[in-house]
Formats: structure tokens, sequence, C-alpha cells
């Protein structure tokens, strides 16, 4: 049993609170995939009883079968799911170390296994996204980013992206540009996290035996149409990512590694902003200051005081 010191509020929560979520979850569930806390009680066995009083983050992303909550102030979970925070990462620190750090250690391995220099991402100012510049760039590959507004731009190219791409820009010009830059680059690996159009228009621009990976869904549309002709004669292809099957295909000591890199580089690569703190009650009116402004760092939730 774990008392939950912090929890963020993250888009796949936002999902399931608004019913649009695309996963299956089984029921009943509660909300909030991750989080950081105290052990204050063990279950039994040696493992669990040794991390009692110790600091923890903790995630259900990595066991969707869990029925548990991390948004409350207690939250029991399996010993599994619990990784024990260096003195030197704080509570709020450690609250982010799975979903958003899991999936660029993910994106990272992927471009290494398949020979790829650089990766074109778009939302690319998310918290995700500026984990991503720094954990690829110490792992030498480049990001090309895409994001919507001049401001994102110049805070993307300051933190080190190789070159952004301003959709809010003519579409004429800021398509021409992609193009010409994926091609540049020899870029043929894109992860997406708006989908709909957006997907649609990535699997046009980029260049012959692109792969796209959609990861989310933030244009909150759920079709997306693809060129038969990219398809069949530019050899592209078009695919998802989910955290959760990609983290399970792992053997036991891949995942142990990712653990290890996401709490090694908790202070550095996959440090994250946080704009706002709320209360387990302060949370339904808060809500939409995160979601107003995402790109200004996370909302969250703080049961105990510090
Ligand atoms: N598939 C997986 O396993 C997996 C795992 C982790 C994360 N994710 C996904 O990764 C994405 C980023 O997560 P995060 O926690 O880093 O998010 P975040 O920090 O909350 O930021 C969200 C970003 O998305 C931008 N955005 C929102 N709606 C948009 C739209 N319709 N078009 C273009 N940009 C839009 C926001 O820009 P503005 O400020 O301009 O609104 C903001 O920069 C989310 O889609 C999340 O679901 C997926």
């Amino acid at each position: 049993m774990v008392q939950v010191h912090r929890s963020p509020v993250n888009p796949s929560d936002l999902g399931v609170l608004t019913g649009h979520y695309y996963a299956p979850r089984p029921l009943p569930h509660g909300l909030g995939n991750e989080g950081s806390g105290v052990v204050v009680k063990s279950g039994g066995g040696e493992e669990a009883d040794g991390l009692v009083g110790k600091r923890v983050g903790l995630s259900v992303i990595t066991d969707t079968g869990l029925p548990s909550t991390i948004w409350g102030e207690y939250t029991v979970v399996p010993v599994s799911v619990c990784i024990p925070l260096p003195d030197d990462v704080s509570y709020e620190q450690g609250c982010a170390l799975f979903v958003n750090p899991l999936t660029v250690i993910s994106f990272v391995d992927i471009a290494k296994a398949g020979g790829h220099r650089t990766i074109l991402h778009t939302a690319a100012a998310s918290a995700l996204g500026k984990m991503l510049v720094a954990y690829a760039k110490r792992n030498g590959i480049e990001v090309i980013g895409v994001v919507r507004r001049a401001s994102q731009k110049e805070e993307l190219l300051k933190l080190g992206t190789a070159y952004v791409i301003d959709t809010s820009v003519d579409e004429g010009k800021w398509t021409s540009e992609l193009k010409r830059v994926c091609e540049e680059k020899k870029c043929t690996l894109g992860f997406d996290a708006i989908g709909g159009p957006m997907a649609a228009k990535l699997m046009r621009l980029m260049p012959p035996q692109t792969t796209l990976r959609v990861y989310g869904g933030l244009s909150g549309q759920r079709e997306m149409s693809v060129n038969l002709g990219d398809v069949l004669f530019s050899e592209k292809v078009l695919a998802g990512f989910w955290l959760v099957p990609y983290f399970k295909s792992l053997s036991k000591e891949q995942q142990q590694e990712m653990f290890k890199k996401a709490v090694q580089h908790a202070t550095d690569d996959f440090s994250f902003n946080i704009a706002h703190r709320t209360t387990l009650a302060g949370l339904a009116k808060d809500l939409s200051r995160y979601v107003n402004d995402m790109t200004q760092g996370k909302l969250v939730i703080c049961p105990v005081k510090q």
C-alpha cells in the first residue's frame, strides 16, 4: 500500500475522463496512471516488505489489468510497478517517470534498431517532446519537431531540436518545408501524437519507405485517410505505438533496464515543467487550467502537502 504524494494529469487521463480513450479498459478501473509516494504497508513477500518506508515512483501503465487508482490518498499496487526513488529525486520529479520517459526510451530504441539517425515528431512542444529532444540527442539521434505556435518553435530550437516546423504559417509553406527537410535528412521514421488529418498529411509528405507510428489522438479524430500509391508504390507504413503492449513484449531484463534509465535521467532529460498544483478536492475545478495551455506544463495532484 502506497500513500500517494504526487500524481500528474496526462492527456490519456483526459481521454478516460471524457470517455474518448481509445484503448479497452477493464472495469472497474480508477483514474491516474502514475505517481509517487511512500510505501506504508506490505501485503507480504520479501520484495514488498523491503519497500516499506521507502519513497517510490509507481504506475499502472505497465499492467492495465490493475483496477487500482493512483488519484487517491492511498493505492494498492503490486511491487513490480514500484521503482524506489533515489534521495536526490523528489516526489515531484519522480511522479512522472513511467508514461512519458518509457515512451521516449522506446522511440529511441525503435530508431536505433532501424538504423535511423533522424526522427520526425509532432506536438513536439509537449512534455514528452522536450524529453525526446534531450534523450535522442544523448543517443546521437536528431529530432525534426512539428509544432503549431511560433513561440513553441523558438523554445524547441533553444532545447536543441535539429529543425522545427511551425504549422501556424501558410499551409503551402510548412508542407513544402517539411517535405524538403525530411528528404535532406533522410528522415523515414515519424512519431505522431495528433492523428486525423495531420497523420494523413505526414503520410503524403514524408519520403518513400517511411514508417509513421501514430501514438496519440490529440486531434480528437478517429479516422485517418491514406493514399493508396503511398502505401503500394512508395512502401510507406502507417502503424501505431502504445507503450503497454510494447513494454510487455520486452524481457524482464529489458524492462528493468528501461526503469533504470528513467530514474537515472529523472532530473535531467526526463524533467518536466509543473504549471499548476492541485488537491484531490480541487482537481475538477483546476483541470481546465491544464487543458487550456498544455505546453505550459503539467497539472500535478498533491494529496499530501510538502
Ligand atoms: N501511445 C502511448 O503509449 C503514449 C505514451 C505517452 C504519451 N502519449 C501521448 O503523447 C502525447 C504527449 O503527451 P504529454 O504528456 O507530453 O502532453 P502535454 O505535455 O500535456 O502536451 C500536449 C501537447 O500537445 C499539443 N496539442 C494538443 N492538442 C493538439 C492538437 N490538436 N494539435 C497539435 N498539438 C496539440 C499541446 O500544444 P498546445 O499548447 O498548442 O495546445 C501540447 O504541446 C499525448 O498525445 C499522449 O497521449 C502516448
